[in-house]
Formats: structure tokens, sequence, C-alpha cells
């Protein structure tokens, strides 16, 4: 696999050491990996399907289905049946792999983008086109198009309206739109829409996928649990390639998803305990000089103090706080730092106290 980049974090490695030197620790707010407890009946459901000595459906069990149907109607107004849902081991590896799935030749993603989608692209041998419009894309032919909202990194929310151009635009061509959902729940300042809204795609899902993730808004990273709905005439393709596979969803974890997916009070919690976090943590940055930027959804500030994101990730590091640097996720983003609130109130206290 000789076409892969680098692996960026590694490049971060010299900074996480000038971090951890501080004596007061290092506050990683580097990657958004959560750090609060996974909810009690979330871990109770997982434990009661501990004895599962036989092979677990790829599609899932209906239970699992009718769960993520039942809360994607429940929160986002959008209705699938059961049978169009199909569980990913975590979103990222079906981010990585839907090229490969769909035979795709070009794959488009947003400008400053997480890095999978590229990634994605290259495994299936496809062009990879980093684009926010698809003005910019010209008359070549697009096989699949990713847009994320709300953004990974910029915390970006996109509008009906652009949605709705970007499936307009996408069906006249015969293009697939995969919308990665991973941070619908997390919308601050605005109300993230997922593709499958009616006012989004009149309705019908022909030619969409929407993408959701249980690792944020149920702090389920560890699980490896997500799913995709959308186009049943894709979602069956996909299932059929992903039995061929062995993609299979661990029983365990799909009793555990289950159980997640129908419970709405952790997640309020959870996202209480990040608004908290971001209250905090905002005018500390901005007090110590940085701007933020869109971040009005997700989990990370896109923030800037008008220097090279290496310099920011620099001067942060002195005081013990690790982020990314902007050009993990695009040349467009050489003047930002991405900064995650997954980190205990203590440590964000402690981010807090150092930037003042
Ligand atoms: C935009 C985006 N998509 C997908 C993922 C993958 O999430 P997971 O594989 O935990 O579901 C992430 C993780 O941070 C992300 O930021």
């Amino acid at each position: 696999m000789n076409n892969l980049p680098d692996f960026p974090w590694d490049k971060l490695e010299p900074y996480k050491e000038r971090a951890l030197a501080h004596p007061g620790g290092i506050v990683d707010l580097s990657v958004g990996t959560p750090v609060d407890p996974v909810p009690q009946n979330v871990q109770d459901a997982l434990v009661q399907a501990a004895d599962s000595p036989g092979y677990p459906f790829t599609h899932g069990t209906k239970a699992l289905r009718e769960a993520a149907a039942g809360w994607l109607r429940r929160r986002h107004s959008v209705t699938v049946d059961q049978r169009d849902v199909l569980p990913v081991i975590g979103s990222k590896e079906f981010v990585a792999w839907l090229p490969t799935y769909l035979g795709a030749r070009r794959v488009v993603f947003p400008e400053l983008a997480y890095p999978t989608y590229d990634v994605g692209a290259r495994l299936a041998g496809a062009v990879a086109t980093a684009a926010d419009s698809t003005l910019a894309l010209g008359p070549e032919r697009a096989d699949l198009v990713w847009v994320n909202s709300p953004g990974n990194p910029t915390g970006k929310v996109l509008p009906v309206e652009h949605l709705r151009k970007v499936v307009a635009w996408a069906r006249e061509r015969g293009t697939v739109v995969a919308s990665d959902e991973c941070y619908i729940e997390l919308g601050w300042e605005e109300e993230p829409v997922s593709i499958l809204h009616p006012d989004v795609c009149g309705g019908s899902h022909e030619g969409l996928l929407a993408v959701h993730s249980l690792s944020k808004r149920s702090n389920l990273a560890g699980y490896r649990a997500g799913f995709v709905t959308g186009d049943p005439v894709l979602v069956k393709r996909l299932l059929e390639t992903r039995k061929h596979a062995g993609m299979i969803m661990p029983a365990p974890v799909q009793a555990a998803m289950t159980a997640a997916l129908g419970d709405d009070a952790h997640a309020n919690r959870q996202r209480e305990l990040y608004s908290a976090r971001r209250a905090l943590l905002r005018p500390a940055l901005e007090r110590a000089g940085w701007r933020v930027d869109h971040s009005t959804a997700g989990l990370y500030f896109w923030a800037s103090n008008g220097q090279s994101a290496w310099d920011q990730v620099g001067k942060l590091s002195e005081i013990g706080i690790l982020v990314a640097p902007g050009e993990f996720y695009g040349p467009a983003g050489e003047r930002h730092i991405r900064i995650a609130v997954t980190a205990t109130d203590e440590r964000i206290g402690a981010a807090v106290r150092r930037l003042q």
C-alpha cells in the first residue's frame, strides 16, 4: 500500500514530549477521543450479551436496526426502514472502504477534512479531489462525494440549502453522496441537519448514504460502533459485499449499541459536559490571542492566532497543551489549530489556568 500518506500524528510526537514535561502534566486536546465513562446501561447490555458463541449477522439484529431507525426518527426527523440500516465496526473502517465497495474512480471530499476520505480514495485506486464546491469539479465524472456536517476539523454546519444543492448536483450525474454525520448530535450554536432529512432530499434517499457513529454521542469509541443507512439499493449492495468480507459487528457490541441508541438521557448528559467545557475553554483561548472560526457544532475549536500551525502547536506545547496542526486536514489549515474539548473537567481547568 505504498500510495498511502505517512501517518501524520507521528509528526506531533516531539510536541507531545514537550507537553508531557510540563510539571502540571499534559493537557491532551489533540485527538477527539472520549474520556467520560461508557453509560452504565450500555455496559450492562454488553455484559449481558457476553455469552455469544455463534456468528452474528452482518446486517445486525432486528432490534439494533430498529433502535437506529427509532433514533433517527426521534432525534433527527429522518425516516428509514429498519432493513436499510447496516452496522459498521466504527465509522472509520466504512469511510476507508466505501470507495472500494462502490468501485469508485473519482472521490470528492471537503478541502479541510478528516484524512480518511482521502485514504479511502487511495485504497480504491481512485482519483481524490478536495473541493468544497461542486462548481470547482468541472465536467469530469465523480462517483462519490463526501460531505461532513458538523465538520471535522472546522465545526462548521452545512445549511439545508447547501446540502440540497449537493444532492441535486449528484442526482443529475448519478454520483453517490455519502454524508458523514458522526457529530450530528453536537450542535451548539447551530442545529445540524441530516442529508436524509426530507427538507434536504425531498423524501427520497436515492443515491444517498448517511454514516453515523456512536463514538462521540455515547462514548463508544472503544466499542467500535456505527451504522450506515440511506438508499435501499445501495445498502443492500453494501450488505452483500460486507457479508463476503466478514465485516461483522461483534454480537455484544450490537447489544450495547442497541441500548445506546434507545436511550437519550446519557447523550443529553454528555452534551452538557462538552457544552460546559467549551464555555470555559473558548474565552480562555480568545483572551490568550486566538480567534475561533466556525466551531458552531462538533467537538473542536478551529482556531488561529495568525501564526503558522506548527508555531501555534509549539507555543501551546510549552504550557503543556497538545493540539493538532490544521495542516493535518488539508493545506487550507496551515494557519489553524484544532483543539478538542474531549478532556476531563480537571484537565480543561488546567488548560484554562495555563492560558491566563
Ligand atoms: C469526521 C469523522 N468521521 C469519522 C470518524 C470515525 O469515528 P469512529 O470510527 O469512531 O466511528 C471520526 C473520528 O474522529 C471523524 O472525525
